[in-house]
């Protein structure tokens, strides 16, 4: 073989939050209107929800759902999204440059939830807004008293509270790019004193505090710093965001995305744990990695997407940021989803961003059909059989030179166990074929060579295995995603080109 892993229950890691499965959907392009929403299509039910995407949602296995935005919950006033929906008001989304109609709101996206079986997750609007704002959005989604506010709610046609646990303050504060952006020690404060009220409303919800938009911005490392000094008693979580793509077509870089999110959750659980450690507390501050992905951000004519709407247009629910994954990108988001579990003692709570036609493993056309992008099917496997208690995989492979991270393994696993069995999940990174037998580490090789799928042979020492459970073991199921072209992709005109062996 060209590689080894070693399958030892002993190389505990932690329990798996389901939470690590959470996905995320934004008022954003046509991810609500004519993605789950769409009154008029054959597939809509009595709701105008498309019963062929709420099918997919469930098959994709996704816990939690984060929702409103993103960017778009920076300038949005929740209150438009209740009452009836003839009176509900048009209003510019200044995140994405689009006209929201409001036809969607907290109950009926908390309808399409019922329906595909996943929870909510609410952000607050801490860009245009403030603590009061995020007080009565609370008290009317979680208070049992009779108030103004929830009696509207039971008017609305909810007697019973939505009781959502997971709260985040804001989003992305520390971007420029973010509506009401403030520097860390404004958004500390304001973060610290929201949270401080919330809890006076309900003891028992998780807060999570927004940590950078990712570990590239200028103020990444002491933005966390500040905000935690501030809030450290206050929340549970602090945010992660990351967006992996491919660069100058240098697909071996890109399949090194694993280790920048590795470093990346590493890193803010130091500084966690630094401000834990000044203010002499075993408090631990969890990560809620709340947005990762393969995004194509940056595109190679220097523009950015996302940012196609300037000036007089105000489209409602144009295309954005509809980004067609390949089998390249789904070996590289099934990587990071192999490394959110290699950190599962720290990240307790996960989103994919997003779900449906914006940078989404599902694909909708208005009055045709849904279909799963490549990237589908790392998450469904993934959320399907990663259960139990998360095991380190020590691997020898070899390894190769990334330009910016150095040395890194061609292959990385991780594995889960419970009472029904293990599963193990691996990822090769490597486009190049192993020239000699690795042995640790080996002697980094370099990544040229040409690209194109490398195969390798991965001999699994099952023996700890076997000894602790004391029987043997056999192979119930296996899957595979490859192709011999990188590139290759689901899209409309061939839904499944790129699928699972
Ligand atoms: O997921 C798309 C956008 O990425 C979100 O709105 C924002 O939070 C992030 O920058």
């Amino acid at each position: 073989p060209d590689a080894t892993a070693r399958l030892d229950p002993h190389h505990d890691i932690a329990d798996i939050d389901r939470r690590l499965f959470g996905g995320f959907v934004e008022h954003l392009g046509r991810h609500i209107y004519d993605g789950i929403f769409e009154p008029g299509h054959p597939a809509a039910d009595d709701e105008g929800f498309r019963t062929d995407v709420v099918e997919l949602v469930k098959e994709l296995g996704v816990s939690t759902i984060r929702y409103p935005g993103g960017n778009f919950v920076s300038g949005y006033r929740w209150e438009d999204g209740i009452g009836p929906k003839d009176e509900r008001p048009r209003r510019l989304d200044l995140a994405w440059h689009s006209t929201e109609t409001n036809e969607v709101g907290l109950h009926e996206f908390q309808a399409w939830l019922d329906r595909v079986g996943s929870d909510l997750m609410l952000a607050v609007n801490l860009g245009t807004r403030g603590t009061q704002e995020a007080l009565d959005l609370l008290e009317y989604a979680n208070v049992d008293t009779p108030t103004q506010w929830t009696d509207q709610r039971a008017a609305n046609g909810r007697e019973r509270p939505f009781g959502v646990k997971m709260w985040c303050l804001g989003n992305e504060m520390d971007g420029p790019w973010q509506v009401g952006h403030r520097n860390a020690d404004d958004y500390g404060k304001l973060a610290m004193r929201t949270a401080k009220a919330m809890r006076m409303i309900d003891p028992d919800v998780e807060l999570v505090v927004c940590g950078s938009s990712g570990r590239g911005m200028p103020t990444f490392g002491s933005w966390e710093r500040q905000v935690l000094e501030h809030t450290f008693d206050d929340v549970d979580y602090i945010s992660c965001h990351s967006y992996y793509q491919e660069h100058d077509g240098n697909a071996q870089e890109f399949l090194a995305s694993g280790v920048d999110m590795a470093r990346f959750i590493e890193s803010v659980v130091a500084i966690a744990d630094t401000v834990a450690a000044t203010k002499k507390s075993d408090k631990r501050i969890m990560i809620s990695f709340d947005e990762w992905n393969v995004w194509y951000l940056h595109r190679e004519d220097g523009s950015e997407s996302g940012h196609e709407f300037k000036g007089g247009a105000w489209p409602v629910a144009p295309r954005l940021l509809e980004d067609k994954y390949n089998a390249l990108d789904a070996v590289v988001f099934g990587d990071l989803l192999i490394t959110l579990l290699q950190h599962a003692d720290r990240v307790r709570s996960a989103s994919l961003a997003q779900l449906v036609n914006v940078i989404a493993p599902i694909m909708t056309e208005p009055g045709g059909p849904a279909w799963r992008q490549t990237t589908f099917f790392p998450f469904s496997i993934t959320s399907r059989l990663a259960h139990g208690r998360a095991m380190r995989v020590p691997v020898s492979s070899g390894s190769f030179v990334s330009q910016k991270l150095g040395e890194v393994a061609n292959l990385n696993a991780v594995a889960t166990i419970d009472d029904d069995g293990v599963s193990l999940f691996v990822v090769n990174r490597s486009t190049t074929v192993p020239t000699a037998p690795p042995h640790g580490a080996g002697a980094p090789r370099g990544a040229s060579g040409g690209v194109g799928p490398a195969a390798t042979r991965l001999r699994v020492d099952l023996a700890p295995l076997v000894r602790e459970l004391g029987r043997d073991v056999a192979i119930v199921e296996t899957h595979l995603l490859h192709d011999d072209d990188l590139y290759a992709a689901n899209t409309l005109a061939d839904q499944t080109r790129v699928g699972v062996r």
